[in-house]
Parts: structure tokens; C-alpha cells; sequence
């Protein structure tokens, strides 16, 4: 189980262990994080998921869809780590990963 370094919107971090299988998304809103709305459940529409990855992991993170992209273009609070953490599924090699939970739009 991959272990993950979740920074919320205070600037607190929480290390969890996270069950491959899930996104991002699920394994931090199953710890407890409300603050990551992820409003439409997963379904990439509505970019309420948004978090910044560790650009040390950039390389193990699928592809961003063109979806993707446009959602996140979007926000006022992209940059180039953004990405929508229901996208990105967990995988073993993910162990370590850091993301920030991205400031609301
Ligand atoms: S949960 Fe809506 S885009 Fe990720």
C-alpha cells in the first residue's frame, strides 16, 4: 500500500496509507478530507478534485486527458503540478507521493 503526504489548505500535513485501485481523489477523501469537494464523484466535470503533485512523481502519473486539461484551465489556482486527483489512480510505485489540496475557485 502506497504511502501518501496530504497537505490540506491550512498547510498540514497527514501521511495515510492508500489502497491501490483507488484514485487520489477516493484515498483522500476517504481520510477525512472534506475540504476536497469532488463534487461530481469522479465523472472529471467539475474540478472541485483539484490538487498539486510533487513534481518529483510528474513521471509516474498517467497522461492528462484533454478534459482534464480544459477543466483545469478553468481555475485561477492552476499551475503546473495541478492536477484533478480523481484522474490519477494509485499505484505502488506512488509510494511517498505529496499532494496539496489546491485553494478553492
Ligand atoms: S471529482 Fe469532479 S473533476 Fe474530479
Amino acid at each position: 500500500m502506497p504511502k501518501l503526504i496530504v497537505v490540506d489548505r491550512a498547510g498540514v500535513e497527514k501521511t495515510m496509507e492508500a489502497q491501490t485501485g483507488l484514485t487520489l481523489m477516493e484515498a483522500i477523501r476517504d481520510n477525512g478530507f472534506d475540504e476536497l469537494l469532488a463534487l461530481c464523484g469522479g465523472c472529471c466535470s467539475c474540478a472541485t478534485c483539484h490538487v498539486y503533485v510533487d513534481p518529483a512523481f510528474a513521471d509516474k502519473l498517467p497522461p492528462m486527458s484533454e478534459d482534464e486539461n480544459d477543466l483545469l484551465e478553468s481555475s485561477d489556482h492552476r499551475n503546473e503540478t495541478s492536477r484533478l486527483s480523481c484522474q490519477v489512480p494509485l499505484t505502488a510505485d506512488m509510494d511517498g507521493l505529496k499532494v496539496s489540496i489546491a485553494a478553492e475557485d
